[in-house]
């Protein structure tokens, strides 16, 4: 079972694989071919399909082609279609790597129809060889992903390039393909290959075991061609559903779709005035302490006294977005997290240090235990124990990961952060100004930003990696210094926060935003819907 989970095995229903099927067979003559066939559901609704077209028995088995790399899963595959049609042969059945068949075959098989259902795989858990292999099959057929794409999506690209000129890709993909950035590529491919390309999230959970969303991707005819986005919901019948697709959006723009239509415009002009500046004409953004293990680095103070840790080696540091509940961080917060027991403390032991403090000596030992001077991030510093890049303590501190809200706090001078917090360094005029640099960062226009700048994850969460947080654009320092009463407004808008009242605390922003800028309240009220359609898409 665990094996098959690693592979990413979850057997299509009939009840989804029959109209995928029925969708993309469409004469009695059809070839189809599943690149991961496992059990063998949609070679069985092909078989199905293309014997209620008419097709010839006899031939079938001609037709019909798949691979998998689970022997055990293939077998059954051929015995659910010897039992059904005894007397077939089912030479084109092929126990392979997908990977590695693509590069023997490219080019020279082609199928009518290309249908399935590859696994979905992160990141994570897939080797580096591994996932060179997938991405230079992908990059074969003409497109580079990224390195975080999820395998499925290397896998539909290489799927592609077995369907004929003017055939179709039936493919059931998960709905964060209609989020993430890293699908940008895929659809970009996909629409310049084919006359149409759909991509429609289904309502419900059709994997037993498996929680995982799923939308179907339908693309067929001859491109360049249009791209559609939509919530299907029910499954019904696909000619129909693909009918009712909404107007087409080009893939550059694909994450526009899902901002309402009447906002587009405002959005698009307002993130574009002058009023705004990148983050990087202001501050320099540095990701925050690599400690290799948040959990021997990252200590509550109680704990740490009891250690018997020099003191002088354990600084105020925070390694969750979610302690920055303001729009400032003061002295008075550490302090409330320290007697709440939250680990604040970050033991940073300089590099020549020779031993001799008891407590550290017996700490350090007991890491060595268990194992963590091998972790990655410890064995390639050394000595092991003393993290890297400390810097001094920064300005503001900004999630990188984040649910409902972004997450930017001032007056961290006195704070570190571990990588899960990005630390910013305001260039010199603006350093005075970071509280209200803060505060004036949950207008819309800022957030709509990062909401189009962010990487969404598979859970909802926004990633704001630091290149990206260097694009993230910001009403400018000097516009928000010559609004009356600026500062009381900051102080305002830090309390609503803090209190859970978000929605006040945006209202506020966007009234400083209009006030430093001109901006008209109708157009700040059309960017506020915008920024709240897309977090609520990928929160959905
Ligand atoms: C989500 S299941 C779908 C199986 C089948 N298409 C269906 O819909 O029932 C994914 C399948 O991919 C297979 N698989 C995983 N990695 C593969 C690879 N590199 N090459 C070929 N098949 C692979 C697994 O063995 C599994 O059968």
């Amino acid at each position: 079972m665990e094996a098959a989970r690693a592979l990413g095995a979850y057997y299509t229903p009939a009840e989804l694989a029959d109209p995928m099927t029925r969708w993309a067979v469409r004469g009695p003559g059809d070839s189809v071919f599943d690149p991961s066939c496992g059990e063998g559901s949609f070679l069985a609704s092909a078989t199905g399909r293309l014997l209620s077209l008419g097709a010839e028995p006899r031939r079938l088995s001609d037709q019909i082609a798949g691979v998998d790399v689970n022997a055990r899963a293939l077998s059954r595959a051929r015995g659910a279609l010897l039992s059904r049609h005894p007397g077939l042969r089912w030479g084109r059945l092929a126990q392979d790597d997908f990977f590695l068949f693509a590069r023997e075959n490219l080019g020279k098989l082609t199928f009518d129809a290309v249908v399935g259902n590859p696994p979905f795989l992160r990141t994570q858990g897939r080797s580096v060889a591994r996932k060179r292999l997938e991405l230079e099959t992908a990059a074969r057929g003409g497109i580079s992903l990224t390195a975080d794409a999820s395998s499925w999506a290397a896998f539909t690209a290489t799927a592609c390039g077995f369907v004929r000129p003017g055939g179709r890709l039936a493919m059931v993909v998960p709905r964060e393909a209609l989020f993430v950035n890293y699908t940008k590529p895929l659809l970009a491919m996909l629409e310049r290959r084919f006359a149409s390309v759909n991509l429609m999230a289904l309502e419900g959970s059709w994997f037993e075991g498996a929680l995982v969303k799923v939308a179907l991707l339908l693309c067929e005819g001859v491109g360049p061609g249009v791209l559609r986005l939509h919530e299907a919901g029910r499954l019904g019948n696909l000619e129909e559903l693909v009918e009712a697709a909404p107007a087409a959006v080009p893939a550059a723009s694909w994450v526009w779709s899902r901002i309402p239509g009447e906002c587009r415009t405002a959005a698009a002009e307002t993130l574009e005035s002058p009023h705004l500046a990148p983050l990087t004409s202001m501050a320099s953004v540095f990701i925050g302490v690599v400690t290799g293990e948040k959990d021997f680095f990252l200590l509550p103070t109680g704990r740490a006294r009891e250690l018997g840790l020099p003191e002088r080696w354990l600084l105020p540091a925070l390694a969750r977005p979610s302690h920055l509940e303001g729009s400032t961080f003061t002295a008075t917060d550490l302090a409330l997290l320290d007697r709440a027991g939250e680990a604040c403390r970050l033991l940073a032991v300089p590099t020549d240090y020779a031993g001799g403090e008891a407590g550290l000596d017996a700490w350090l030992a007991s890491g060595r235990e268990r194992g963590i001077d091998r972790n990655y991030k410890c064995r390639t510093r050394s000595p092991w124990y003393s993290v890297r890049r400390l810097l001094p303590a920064p300005d503001l501190l900004l999630g990188y990961l984040v649910k409902r809200r972004p997450r930017l706090a001032a007056g961290a001078r006195a704070i570190h952060s571990t990588n899960n917090l990005h630390r910013l360094y305001l260039s010199e005029p603006w350093r005075s100004s970071a509280a209200l640099v803060a505060a004036a960062a949950y207008n819309a226009a800022t957030m709509l930003s990062v909401e189009l700048l962010g990487r969404v994850s598979a859970g909802g969460a926004l990633k704001i990696e630091p290149g990206d947080a260097t694009r993230v654009r910001l009403i400018h320092p000097e516009l928000l210094g010559r609004v009356p009463r600026a500062a009381t407004a900051a102080r305002a808008i830090d309390r609503a926060l803090r209190d859970g009242r978000d929605d006040d605390a945006f209202a506020m922003a966007d009234d400083l935003a209009r006030r430093a800028t001109g901006w008209k309240a109708r157009d700040l009220s059309r960017l506020r819907r915008a920024q709240q359609a897309l977090r609520d898409a990928r929160l959905r």
